[in-house]
């Protein structure tokens, strides 16, 4: 199976894999306090430990290969430091052909457009690539950096699920979005 590789400006969009696990348990210790108030309950349960991303980064691989998520890292140029995650979960094929999106950047990467580099990169592969119709992604009404970010994707509001998802241990409602394939 042919493995993705995406160049952009900045970076370079490489699978999560047991290869290269030692960079995500470096991005999320780095990032613990950022991403905790932000991230659903099983992300904070794994943990950030060595053991922890070896195991998130062996269900990645076998996620690409079953078909069922396309999870990136973006790896800086130069410095080969993980600075961004752009994760295609929950891949449904048949007629809906659909997926899921979560995304986080490094806290010392925010507001350099580096987010939206990122994922408009992994939008145009799983698009043109995976051949998707729907890519859904949520956030916290709270979350103004999450919606900017959506905005200048394309993505459109649908809808307001209330207490969607269990962040930070609690029920938390989710503004719902989506962005739609126009070619397939
Ligand atoms: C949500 C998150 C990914 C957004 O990251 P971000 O850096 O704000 O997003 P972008 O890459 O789109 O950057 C936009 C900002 O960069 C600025 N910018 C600078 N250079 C830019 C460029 N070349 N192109 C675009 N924007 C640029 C924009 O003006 C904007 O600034 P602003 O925040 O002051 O409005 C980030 O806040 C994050 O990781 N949060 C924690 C995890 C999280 O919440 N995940 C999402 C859960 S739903």
């Amino acid at each position: 199976m042919n493995t993705p590789e995406i160049e952009t400006p900045r970076c370079t969009l490489r699978l999560l894999g047991p290869h290269n696990a030692e960079l995500l348990h470096a991005y999320r210790t780095r990032n613990q306090d950022h991403l905790a108030p932000w991230e659903p309950n099983t992300a904070q349960q794994h943990g950030s430990s060595a053991e922890a991303c070896d195991l998130v980064a062996q269900r990645a691989w076998q996620g690409f290969m079953d078909g069922a998520s396309v999870q990136f890292m973006a790896v800086e140029h130069g410095s080969q430091r993980m600075l961004a995650a752009c994760n295609f979960t929950n891949i449904v094929r048949g007629p809906l052909q659909a997926c899921h999106l979560g995304y986080s950047v490094d806290q010392q990467h925010q507001g350099k457009g580096l987010m939206h580099e990122v994922a408009s990169a992994g939008i145009h592969y799983m698009f043109h690539s995976v051949c998707l119709h729907r890519i859904m992604a949520n956030h916290m009404p709270t979350n103004t950096r999450s919606e900017r970010l959506l905005r200048a994707l394309g993505f459109e509001r649908e809808g307001y699920a209330r207490a969607y998802l269990k962040i930070a241990g609690q029920w938390e409602d989710m503004v719902l979005n989506a962005l739609v394939n126009p070619q397939v």
